[in-house]
């Protein structure tokens, strides 16, 4: 991939989906921590709480590469485009401030943790629903095909 070259739809649709394995690794095992820490309390809290705050960084640079290379993609795609982008922006919006308040309850004792391991229950559950929704609605090997692209651009 040259740097002046736009990456192809499917070199798009490679990264965003290797980003989205290595994300589902983090929150299998925050669950089982989150598990584990519910089942029998103080064995991995610190575990927990520091994954957690892995988690929020790793997410959101994926959601800063998803704005970078998918977004402007979806956007000249097919006529749903913008609406896709659409739901993109909204589901980024409240993925982050989801993610900016598991941070900043990881960090205060206020949250015991047990409280903090059930909110990373449901946020696991949540964000794993969201790429699913995610892969199927946007990236979609039927969706992001190379040559459906090329013939747009070019038949105009
Ligand atoms: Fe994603």
């Amino acid at each position: 991939m040259g740097l002046a070259e736009p990456m192809k739809p499917s070199e798009v649709r490679t990264l965003v989906l290797a980003g989205h394995t290595l994300l589902r690794g983090i929150l299998d095992d925050i669950m089982r921590v989150a598990l584990a820490e519910l089942d029998q309390p103080g064995t991995g809290a610190a575990r927990m709480r520091q994954r957690a705050i892995e988690l929020a960084d790793a997410f959101s640079a994926h959601l800063e590469v998803e704005e970078e290379i998918l977004r402007p993609l979806l956007q000249k795609i097919d006529a749903w485009g913008p609406v896709r982008v659409e739901r993109m922006n909204a589901d980024h919006a409240n993925q982050r401030e989801r993610l900016f308040e598991i941070r900043r309850q990881c960090g205060d004792p206020v949250f015991s943790d047990a409280q903090l391991a059930r909110r990373l229950k449901q946020l696991v559950i949540d964000l794993r629903e969201d790429m699913e929704w995610e892969e199927r609605e946007m990236l979609d090997a039927d969706l992001l095909r190379d040559d459906i692209l090329s013939i747009r651009q070019f038949g105009g």
